[in-house]
């Protein structure tokens, strides 16, 4: 089926995520230990959400490099929890079509950015 994902889909998606991103009692201190201005990174979600979905190039970074700086806390169980999540809030707002390509989408990235990170820290 022809995915109809719109830049105000994502407008309403990646804020309500981390609304409950912080709401949640695992990642909510990572987060909010990471992150000072929340307008700014919900901002930047949206590019990247848009350019991963939209290939709209919105987003310029280095999501590799941003998850290395928090090490830490990129544990296999934290990326269960961010999927469970995403799964939990993607389903909620969007058309089913919708939620699926973002969910296997973002359960793809997670992969890599995991593997980065374990590589990483494996030097
Ligand atoms: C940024 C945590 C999974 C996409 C960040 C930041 C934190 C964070 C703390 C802010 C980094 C900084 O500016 O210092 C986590 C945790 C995850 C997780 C704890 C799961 C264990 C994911 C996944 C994706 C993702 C699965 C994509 C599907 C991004 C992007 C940024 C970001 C695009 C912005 C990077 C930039 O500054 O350009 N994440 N993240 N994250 N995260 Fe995650």
């Amino acid at each position: 089926m022809r995915l109809e994902l719109s830049e105000q889909d994502l407008t309403k998606l990646v804020p309500e995520f981390y609304a409950r991103v912080r709401a949640d009692p695992v990642l909510g201190p990572i987060f909010d230990g990471a992150i000072d201005d929340w307008d700014e990174h919900i901002e930047k979600l949206q590019a990247f959400w848009s350019s991963v979905m939209l290939t709209s190039g919105r987003y310029k970074g280095q999501p590799m490099v941003a998850h290395l700086r928090h090490e830490g806390a990129m544990s296999a169980a934290n990326f269960d929890r961010w999927l469970a999540l995403w799964q939990k809030t993607t389903g909620d707002i969007l058309d089913p079509d919708n939620a699926a390509a973002l969910q296997a989408k973002a359960a793809r990235i997670a992969e890599s950015l995991q593997l980065g990170v374990q590589f990483q820290s494996e030097r």
